[in-house]
This record gives structure tokens, sequence and C-alpha cells, in this order.
């Protein structure tokens, strides 16, 4: 009965102020997106912002804001709630709407539409929502590239995990085989994790190579570094920025061929250098990996070497990155070149 009496009452004075054309306010009459729900709570203020009357609605907002007192004969501010909102549309005797975040992670649409009598404000309906499930989805959609980034970063994260607890399983065996085996996923997984580690970092989906290229000479070089092995890497060239699409796989065969030279061109503890070089003309990528050590075996085929790292080099090439791959002899050492095609559209 009483919420009824309240509801009419209410009606009652929108009634007046529709009469002396004071309602709707002028200034809104066009917005939409304030516009009051079914499910909205409703507090009725008297003249002096006193709460006259809370519904059920109302108190469950007022509770997920953290306000646990009962609002009921006492100011909004008296029992924590932030009434800024309040006190402007009774000042300005015009709506006032404001989003209201008290607890982390709560948001309260508040809006106060002043009640006038004889153009002076005689009291107030305060709307409250919770909006925060709203807020959360609008937050999420506005930040589509960080979640892709976030995204990134835990791949990159589970990644070394794994290349971590690889490794120290490598590191209990007995055979070294098996170990060699163990220790080149670890470094196939870090090559990936670089990349979405970069991919972590930039915004979108392109990258500039160089940003993979820089580390994972790094790395190579920190697997040359002992005074046995008197290896250089040079880098020249630059590949521009390039769809995560080819990035990946093309760091993994730059990996596999950097790999390859530091394993097999320089055996004999010969010195050397190991040289990269990279060409983007905006729509043909050429990379070459060259080195001057010991030369191909004999009769060496790409197309019909067996290891495991060629194998994925060709396939990499041939089914992701869509180019062509040649392994030739040089005078000395080897020199692998790459050429592809750069896809117009990204993504
Ligand atoms: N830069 C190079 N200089 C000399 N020989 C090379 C060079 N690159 C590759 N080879 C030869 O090609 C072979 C095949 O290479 P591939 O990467 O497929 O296998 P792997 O390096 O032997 O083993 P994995 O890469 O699986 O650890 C090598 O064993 C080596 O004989
Ligand atoms: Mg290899």
């Amino acid at each position: 009965v009483q919420f009824v009496r309240t509801y009419l009452v209410v009606l009652e004075r929108f009634a007046l102020m529709i009469a002396d054309v004071a309602f709707p306010f002028a200034a809104e009459r066009s917005s939409t997106a304030a516009l009051p729900r079914v499910g909205d709570g409703v507090m009725l203020l008297d003249a002096s912002q006193r709460v006259e009357y809370a519904s059920p609605n109302a108190v469950s907002a007022l509770h997920r804001a953290g306000v646990q007192a009962n609002a009921v004969g006492m100011r909004l501010a008296a029992i924590g709630f932030d009434d800024h909102p309040v006190r402007l549309a009774f000042e300005s005797a015009a709506p006032a709407t404001e989003e209201i975040e008290q607890v982390p992670e709560v948001i309260v649409l508040v809006r106060c539409l002043p009640l006038l009598r004889g153009g002076k404000v005689s009291g107030g309906v305060v709307l409250v929502r919770d909006i925060s499930e709203l807020r959360r989805r609008d937050r999420m959609l506005l930040s589509k590239d960080a979640t892709i980034r976030e995204i990134h970063h835990r791949v990159k994260s589970n990644l070394q995990t794994i290349s971590s607890l690889l490794r120290l399983q490598a590191r209990r065996l007995e055979s070294a085989e098996a170990k060699a085996a163990v220790e080149e996923s670890v470094r196939r997984i870090r090559t990936i994790a670089l990349v979405h580690e970069t991919l972590s970092r930039d915004v979108g989906d392109d990258i500039d190579f160089n940003d993979i290229l820089l580390p994972l000479a790094a790395m190579v070089e920190e697997g040359l570094q002992s005074p046995d092995r008197p290896v250089r890497l040079r880098l020249s060239g630059d590949a521009g920025r390039l769809s995560a699409n080819v990035a990946t796989p093309l760091a993994v065969v730059l990996t596999e061929l950097l790999q390859n030279a530091v394993d097999h061109a320089f055996v004999d503890g010969r010195p050397g250098t190991i040289s990269v070089d990279m060409a983007n003309d905006g729509s043909t990528l050429a990379m070459t990996v060259s080195d001057d050590g010991v030369g191909l075996p004999d009769g060496f085929r790409i197309e019909e070497a067996t290891g495991l790292g060629l194998s994925i080099v060709r396939t990499l090439v041939t089914t992701e990155l869509l180019g062509t791959i040649e392994m030739a002899r040089a005078d000395p050492g080897t020199v692998v070149s790459l050429r592809m095609l750069i896809p117009d559209s990204y993504g």
C-alpha cells in the first residue's frame, strides 16, 4: 500500500509539472541514453534532500555501492553515498546524471530529477541503476587491442614455462643425443615465444621484424659465446613491417637456418661469419642467410634433406609463407635464399 501511495504522489507531482510545462525538462528531450528503465531503483527525496522512500531495487543498488545503512529519513551523503548529482539537480532545478564508482568495479548510474512546484525545487526523484556489467563490456570493447596483446603475452608466458620445464628435463637426461634433441626443442619454443613477446608489445597485428630479428640474433650469439668458437653474426638490410602471419613462420625459419650454420658450418672450430640480409620492396620479401664455413655435404639437396630443421623450414616456406627457398654452396660456405610475395591484406 505504501508503494502505491508513494508512486501516486510522485506521479501527481510530475503531472503538476507537466501542466506547468516544466516536464519533460527542456535540456533533455532528445536524450534517450539515460532514460529510466523498469528495473531502476527509485528514491523519493523531500525538499531537504532526505530520502522519503527507497524502492527495493534502490536499496540493493545502494548495497552494491557499499552503503548498508537504511536510507529512509537520511540524506544520501550522510549514509555514505556520493550525492553530487542530487545537489546539482537541486541547485540547478534541472536533472543531473552521473556514474558513480564508490566500490571498485561497481558503477551505479545515478539520475536525479528535481520535483518542481511553482518554479521551486520541492523534492526529487533519484533513479539508480547498477551498470557495472555494461561498463565492463564497454571497457572490453574499447580495449580489444589490449586484449589481443594480453593473449600474446600469455601465450609467450606459457611457452616460456614449457621451455623451462624442457630445459630441466634435458638436464636430467643421460644420453647426449636425447639431451641435444630436447635442447633443440627448447630453442624452437623460445623462438616462437620471442615472436609472441613482440606481438604483445605492438598494437595491431603487424610488427617491425627488427623487433624480432635483434633479440633472435642475440639469442643465437649467446649460443656462440665461447673462446673456441670465434664466429660472428652480421645483420644487414631491413624486412620492415610484416603481418604476424608472416613474421612468426619467418622467425622460425630464420632460427633454423642460423642454428644450422652454427651447428654445421664451423665444425672444426674454424673462425667465420654468419650473415643475414633482408630486403622488402613492398611486394617481395627476400632473406639470405650465408656463412663462410665448410659448405654443404656433397650431393646435398634441400628437397631431400631429412633433418627435422630443414623439414620445418621447407614446410613453413611452402605452406605458410608461399615462397621458395634455395640452398647452394658458396665459395666458401653456404648460401640460403628465401623469396616470397608479401600478402596485400594483413590479417
Ligand atoms: N650452413 C650449413 N653448412 C653446412 N651444412 C649444412 C648447413 N645447413 C645444413 N647443413 C646440412 O644439412 C643437414 C640437414 O640440416 P637439418 O637442419 O635438416 O638437420 P640437422 O641440423 O642435422 O638437425 P636438426 O636441425 O633437426 O637439429 C645438416 O645435417 C647438415 O649436414
Ligand atoms: Mg638443423
